[in-house]
């Protein structure tokens, strides 16, 4: 779950990097480094440095390493403490090659003691030290075939190691031996190459190439790449050589702006209302016939018609819209869905049933669970010859062009534009909106639903974007009120049933990565069941009550709350029942269907209001990082 950015060509490396690990600090910042080589020495210059990459380059403020080829990287620790002798890049014993890595090397202690034993000592607690030893001893043995040094050869190295190496990994490798070369490999970790005129850079992800070109070639799982200024070879696991054309990135969506918010994840919460505008212009579209709106997701929906059930995998925050989601394409649509953990379903997947879609919902389109779950269950189904087995897939990510985009080929892409907070917002309201459409769709088709109750549901996605700014207009000012006499509290517990049980999860997580506060989401009859006991007034208790089936319970669970001393926020429009809350925050009536749509968005600005009135890094919270890459 680290950020890796590698460049050569015939400009200074150092800024080109610094400026790519910028872009990807969002997926790490426990340490950086870089690796340059030489232009003047052809010996390599490595710098690394804990914390946050202002760090590294308040270390590196004296120094001007020329040279034009050089390697990157942001980490998030996996093997080994957040230390300077764990950061990025390794090198081997004599310094002359240095690796960055994003992964997991499963069989790394096998390898390094193997190494060990051959006299090999190591400086790093950290799995990625086996590589550079590894090719190191390749290079020896090439070179007793009288090999010349250069990029070729590094890449016969690099992919004899990689052949040893269990797990997943995204590479980049500089070797002086061949100093205007770089090798790049990966295997279920993402890599993308973007292609200047006599340059090259290479990233884990698109945001650290945009400022250097739109011209990209995202590199296919278990590849392997020499780049030199002259140009790039791609081979794939067989060792063929691959040729395909670059595809464009779309600039605009990778322009990080915070405007004049003090944090990116404050103006990604106010991006909502046109999150909501976008959707509904993408996916939104009235047949001028008969006046109906449809839903148009890009890909042939024939088999919806077949789909008996439906499993959906998700991690984190695209879980709890997931679940979400569940409750509309069973409670709304009729089709009975189950929500997996990724992390759970593939070490124990439910038994499999025919006509099943596999939904797969991740933002970032890279989380290793997600990824490796939808894998597993391709694989599992397609080993059944019975047609009513086969995988029928659809991904909701905000990132079409990442693993999952290549994975499958049903995307509904979110359209949420870039997301920089590490805490998700704006994404988790459009994949919302996802599965509003899905659920649509379905009922289209299944006739689950009278088309007056399709077209009341989809009046009230219509009427969304002026009711969102609405309600974050009047919420901002008193949600920054209520974090200040709130900022200090040890426990929070947040309420809600139904459809919105899954929001009182998700206020509950924004909460805690961001402030550090312990918070925990419950249904909220289940509250008497245990959660009580937890209750007295230093515990306030957040409560979603939407008016509809479960409202009345909703405000009786609070009631209990009240009883024992809790300080009780609403989340409610105002209505009969509201007045027992100690504190209401006022969304607008609505159906309760459409709710969680409205209730999320109070909920996201206390949380970032409680988290900034601490004074935190609310961007990049402590252990967090935005894509995790790792199981
Ligand atoms: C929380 C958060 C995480 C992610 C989770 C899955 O704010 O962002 O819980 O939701 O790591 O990430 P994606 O959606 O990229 O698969």
């Amino acid at each position: 779950m680290c950020g890796i950015v590698a460049v050569t060509g015939y400009k200074k490396a150092l800024p080109l990097l610094i400026n790519g690990l910028e872009k990807l600090e969002y997926r790490g910042y426990d340490s950086a480094g870089i690796a340059i080589i030489n232009s003047e020495t052809n010996f390599i210059s490595c710098n690394k440095a804990k914390g946050k990459l202002k760090n590294l380059i308040s270390n590196l403020n004296d120094h001007n390493i020329p040279g034009t080829v050089g390697i990157g990287h942001t980490r998030w620790a996996t093997h080994g403490k957040p230390e300077v002798k764990n950061a990025h890049p390794h090198t081997d014993s004599s310094g002359n090659i240095a690796v960055v890595q994003n992964g997991i090397i499963e069989n790394f202690q096998d390898l390094k003691n193997k190494l060990e034993e051959e006299g090999i000592i190591f400086n790093s607690d950290t799995d990625t030290e086996v590589i550079p030893h590894l090719i190191q001893r390749e290079l020896n043995t090439l070179n007793k075939l009288n090999l010349e040094n250069n990029g070729s050869t590094l890449l016969v190295a690099v992919r004899n190691v990689i052949s040893d190496l269990e797990g997943s990994y995204a590479l980049a490798v500089l070797w002086s031996g061949a100093p205007t070369s770089l090798v790049v490999a990966r295997r279920q970790a993402p890599l993308i190459i973007g292609l200047g005129e006599g340059e090259f850079i290479c990233a884990s992800d698109t945001p650290a190439i945009a400022n250097f070109t739109n011209i990209i070639l995202p590199m296919e799982d278990e590849e392997i790449a020499l780049l030199t200024p002259l140009g790039i070879e791609i081979y794939d696991s067989s060792n063929e050589r691959q040729y395909r054309n670059p595809i464009s990135l779309k600039v605009s969506e990778q322009i990080m702006d915070k405007m004049n918010f003090k944090h990116y994840m404050l103006k990604e919460i106010y991006d909502q209302p046109q999150t909501a505008k976008n959707w509904l212009e993408n996916y939104l579209i009235k047949n001028l016939d008969n006046g109906q709106y449809q839903i148009k997701y890009p890909f042939d929906t024939e088999f919806f018609e077949s789909i008996e059930r439906i499993e959906i995998i998700a991690c984190g925050t695209s879980k709890h819209a997931a679940m979400v989601g569940s409750f509309l394409l069973e409670q709304f649509s009729g089709i009975p869905t189950n929500v997996f953990y990724a992390s759970e379903f593939r070490y124990s997947p439910p038994p499999l049933l025919p006509n099943t879609l596999t939904i797969g919902v991740t933002q970032s389109g890279e989380t290793a669970d997600t990824i490796a779950a939808i894998d597993m269950e391709i694989k599992r189904r397609s080993s059944i010859e019975d047609k009513k087995f086969k995988p029928n897939l659809i991904a909701i990510t905000n990132r079409k062009e990442s693993s999952i985009g290549r994975q499958v080929s049903n995307i509904i892409d979110i359209c949420a534009g870039i997301e920089v907070g590490v805490a998700a917002t704006k994404t988790f309201f459009a994949q919302l909106l996802s599965f509003y459409g899905l659920a649509i769709k379905f009922a289209q088709i299944k006739g689950n639903q009278s088309p007056d109750e399709i077209g009341k549901l989809i009046n009230e996605l219509i009427k969304l974007p002026p009711l969102l700014e609405d309600l974050l207009h009047k919420h901002n000012k008193s949600s920054e009120k209520l974090a200040h006499d709130f900022f200090n509290i040890k426990d929070v517990i947040f309420l809600g049933r139904g459809i919105n049980y899954p929001i009182a999860l998700e206020g509950a997580l924004k909460l805690k990565e961001i402030s550090y506060i312990h918070a925990a989401g419950y249904p909220a009859g289940e509250m008497k069941h245990g959660p009580i006991a937890l209750l007295d007034k230093k515990v306030p208790v957040i409560s979603i009550a939407s008016p509809g089936e479960v409202f009345d319970k909703v405000i009786s669970n609070a009631q209990e709350a009240k009883a024992r001393d809790s300080y009780l926020i609403g989340i409610a429009p105002e209505c009969n029942g509201t007045e027992i809350f100690d504190y209401l925050m006022k969304v607008p009536s609505s159906n309760e269907l459409i709710s969680p749509l409205l209730n999320i968005l109070p909920l996201q600005l206390l949380s970032y209001h409680i988290a900034a009135h601490r004074g935190l890094d609310v961007d990049q919270p402590r252990n967090l990082a935005k894509s995790v890459t790792v199981e």
